[in-house]
């Protein structure tokens, strides 16, 4: 890159901008990944001109031709990027008379970088959000594929932190797989106001030829353009959203990953990572180090700056175009590409993680995670919950203070703490049974699992947002009595 020669704005300047400015307002150097979407939008903008009949059909085909060779030049790492010329825009446009001559200048009729520019970050997001869909979709495979590959595995819920009472491992894993639905559904919607066309708003009043945004719209798939050509200009909430929505998923998978470092630690030991996915330490041989998983968590961190940094970017900033929203885009690419690299780690990590379900089937088997139904099986029998509740934590201690489980209490014991015990107590008190008496619907009961594996699989199958799934998994609630 160079830093000298005259740049397309000279005209009214009587001295060469300085090079230290020229650096300090240059964005080229993290625009130049937009080139893509650069040409694409200039393609659609030469054609409607031609439509149009502001410029000729002959004109409009030279530089097309002239565009697709500097994409390929670009591809190919031959194209003679300047740092002066700014952006990428310039540059591209500066290359296209080097290469078709004078009338490469007619390019820029009727449009402004200022509309360019809003239109390349419509058409990169659009991109993007699609793939980090296909990614959410990969994570989301792979947790079902864990769900449905450890049928039987129990592990304690926790609160608190603490163990709480026996779920399926289906059941958590499932948690995570409608907590990225919800994600596909957040970047679905965002993609409504992403696919939206600024261009033709010019610098941003609009324009005094007579150009046709509409057919722009059409030709670049999105069908639809602002209302306002200021707003078209100054606007960078799509960019907010869907950072919002990225922000969210940094979260999932920071959620996530803690959890992979949790199981993985010999203090729970439910899961084991595959060596592929882990490191070890330079200076402690045993050590076999969930990294992935830290990083899942961490990564938050800058995903969620990316959001502070585009909201803090427009706050109070004035209409329309102002230099300002250039700083959209380091923030916006790096939190995209962090979103992309988490999602496609996570999922290879969960893939390819082995659940130690005889680990887990420890951690159930102390700390008293039945009695919760204790409590419920005496409030069934006529006990208010309250009473119950007390009777049941008096077992816990009693049981506690002799080191042994519920189980191990004798009749005689319970019959004193509350005489409504009797011997069909001890059918309860095996991780198998709490599960098969969760059947209330979203439990962990086998049948409302299988119900939400046949959910997820639906959800799968479908575009996000097309399937109404909090309604599609509710049973139909009981009519409610008349006053
Ligand atoms: N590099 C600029 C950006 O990213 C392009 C638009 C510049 N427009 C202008 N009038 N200087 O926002």
């Amino acid at each position: 890159m160079t830093t000298s020669g005259d740049k397309p704005w000279s005209g009214r300047f009587r001295s060469p901008t300085a090079p230290e400015a020229d650096l300090y307002t240059a964005s080229l150097p993290f625009d130049r990944r937009l080139y893509a979407q650069d040409i694409r939008g200039s393609v659609a903008h030469t054609r409607m001109l031609a439509r149009q009949g502001i410029i000729g059909a002959g004109e409009a085909a030279a530089i097309e031709e002239g565009l697709h060779q500097i994409e390929e030049e670009i591809e190919a790492g031959t194209f003679p990027w300047r740092l002066e010329l700014e952006d990428v825009h310039m540059n591209i446009e500066a290359r296209l008379v080097e290469k078709i001559g004078p009338v490469g200048g007619k390019l820029p009729t009727g449009r402004s970088r200022n509309d360019q520019v809003a239109l390349d970050m419509h058409l990169y997001l659009a991109e993007e959000t699609r793939v980090i869909d296909e990614r959410l979709c990969g994570l989301q495979a792979a947790l079902l594929g864990q769900a449905r590959a450890n049928p039987g595995a129990i592990l304690p819920g926790y609160t608190h932190l603490q163990r709480a009472q026996p779920v399926a491992l289906a059941h958590h894993l499932l948690a995570y797989f409608f907590m990225l639905q919800r994600d596909r559904e957040r970047l679905a919607d965002a993609r409504r106001r992403i696919e939206m066309v600024p261009l033709g708003a010019g610098a941003l009043a609009g324009s005094s030829f007579a150009l046709d945004p509409d057919s722009v719209a059409r030709d670049l798939g999105f069908g639809r353009r602002y209302a306002n050509s200021i707003d078209a200009v100054a606007d960078r909430d799509f960019v907010v959203e869907t950072l919002a929505a990225c922000a969210l998923i940094a979260v999932h998978l920071s959620r996530l990953g803690e959890e992979l470092v949790l199981w993985s630690s010999s203090e729970f030991a439910f899961l084991e990572m595959a060596d592929a996915y882990t490191t070890g330490s330079s200076m402690m041989p045993q050590k076999k180090n969930p990294v992935i998983g830290e990083l899942m968590r961490a990564k938050a961190g800058r995903v969620t700056g990316a959001l502070v940094t585009l909201l803090t970017v427009l706050k109070g900033l004035p209409l329309a175009y102002n230099s300002d929203l250039q700083e959209d885009k380091e923030a916006t690419f790096d939190a995209l590409d962090t979103v992309k690299a988490s999602l496609a780690i996570a999922t290879a990590a969960i893939t390819t993680s082995s659940f130690n379900a005889t680990r887990m089937r420890q951690a159930v088997a102390t700390g008293y995670l039945e009695a919760t139904d204790v409590a419920d099986y005496l409030a069934a029998r006529g006990v208010p919950f309250r009473k119950a509740h007390l009777a049941t934590g008096r077992a816990v201690a009693l049981a506690a203070s002799r080191g042994v489980g519920l189980k191990s209490l004798p009749l005689d014991d319970l019959r004193e703490l509350h005489p409504a015990f009797d011997a069909g107590v001890y059918a309860l008190l095996t991780p198998e049974a709490a599960l098969t008496r969760r059947a209330s619907p979203m439990g962990t009961g086998p049948e409302e699992i299988r119900r939400q594996l046949d959910l997820a699989e639906t959800l799968l199958a479908a575009s996000p947002g097309t399937v109404d799934w909090v309604a599609v998994s509710q049973s139909p609630l009981p009519a409610r009595p008349p006053r």
